[in-house]
């Protein structure tokens, strides 16, 4: 049986980042849009002989697209975790499956870019996991809601990448309540050398705050949340806000060249995307992104520049055969 998966990447239009919690995470209050770069996953399973051991329902993952040679392909991978969430949710024992999976990641998402890519990737893992389990191995067929439970568990944005959309973010970002957003919008994508690691940029940003070096938490995501249903990108551009641009300049001063040519370029605004190092840049429309992408691209201050659109939808299942 083969099947497949996609599933987006995202930007944080407005990023609050609240105070550190005793779990170790941080409160938000966000709203990210998916975008219409994307992921593609693929499962196909075999007869179970070809597994790596008893504690896995997975045989292998292979990695291929944008910087795949970042990416493990061991069970710290979260699409792998993400399969064998869904096998111990409903019950089943690695080692009892009659098959395993091979899995196979097309990445069209920055790896470490602060763009979900890992996330959308468990994404559509659980999906697949959950069809795979429940159609080939007799396995019972777990409902959306204990799968968005397992999103949450395996990362702050899974549960974000499995709905897509437009969405208001609480807690870690895994509580979410739908945005109306009067698109489309255009961005332009200007992916850096390197990643940054999440953490690193949380912490940073607690350094920063506690030396008394910051404003408030934007805990008010109102203008965002009007620019979106006004459909107008000169007022979206005014709104969009990121708590944790300052720390990713920080660890990342190279990003200030970035953002200050698109700007130069004529975009309407430009941000960190996340915890970066992506920045993301808002354009007026297609035309603009593509004109915006190139200056960027010539002038050497990213190592690739990609123009997509949004929102996109949350991670699907498509037919075994399609690109
Ligand atoms: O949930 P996820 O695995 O993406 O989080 C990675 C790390 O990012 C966490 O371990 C934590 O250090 C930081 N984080 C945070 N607050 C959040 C989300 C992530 O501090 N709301």
């Amino acid at each position: 049986m083969t099947l497949r998966a996609e599933a987006h990447a995202k930007v944080n239009l407005h990023l609050g980042v609240g105070p550190l919690r005793e779990d170790g995470f941080h409160e938000l209050l966000t709203v990210f849009q998916s975008l219409s770069l994307r992921s593609v996953v693929e499962l196909h399973s075999s007869p179970r002989e070809d597994s790596p051991g008893p504690d896995t329902a997975v045989s292998s993952l292979e990695v291929t697209g944008l910087s795949a040679r970042m990416v493990p392909t061991d069970s710290s991978n979260l699409a792998w975790r993400a399969v064998d969430a869904v096998a111990r949710a409903v019950g089943v024992e690695p080692s009892d499956l009659p098959e395993s999976a091979r899995l196979r990641i097309q990445k069209g998402i920055p790896v470490a870019g602060g763009m979900a890519g890992g996330s959308a990737d468990a994404a559509a893992a659980l999906l697949l996991a959950r069809e795979w389990l429940s159609e080939s191995c007799g396995a019972p067929r777990l409902d959306d809601h204990a799968l968005e439970e397992l999103a949450a568990e395996l990362g702050s944005d899974v549960p974000f990448t499995l709905r897509g959309g437009t969405m208001l973010g609480r807690g870690r970002g895994e509580k979410l309540t739908p945005v109306l957003s009067r698109g489309p919008w255009w961005w332009v994508l200007a992916l850096a050398d390197g990643g940054l690691s999440t953490p690193v940029a949380f912490r940073k940003l607690d350094d920063l705050r506690a030396a008394g070096n910051l404003p408030e938490p934007a805990l008010d995501s109102s203008a965002v949340v009007q620019a979106l249903a006004s459909g107008d990108p000169r007022r979206l551009a005014e709104a969009i806000h990121n708590d944790l641009e300052p720390a990713a300049l920080s660890v990342r001063p190279d990003l200030r060249r970035t953002l200050h040519c698109g700007a130069e370029s004529g975009a309407l605004a430009g941000i960190v995307s996340g915890s970066g190092p992506t920045c993301a840049f808002l354009c007026s429309d297609e035309a603009h992104a593509q004109a915006v992408a190139a200056d960027i691209a010539d002038a050497g201050v990213a190592r690739l520049t990609l123009v997509a659109s949004a929102p996109s939808g949350g991670a699907a299942l498509l037919p075994a055969d399609a690109d």
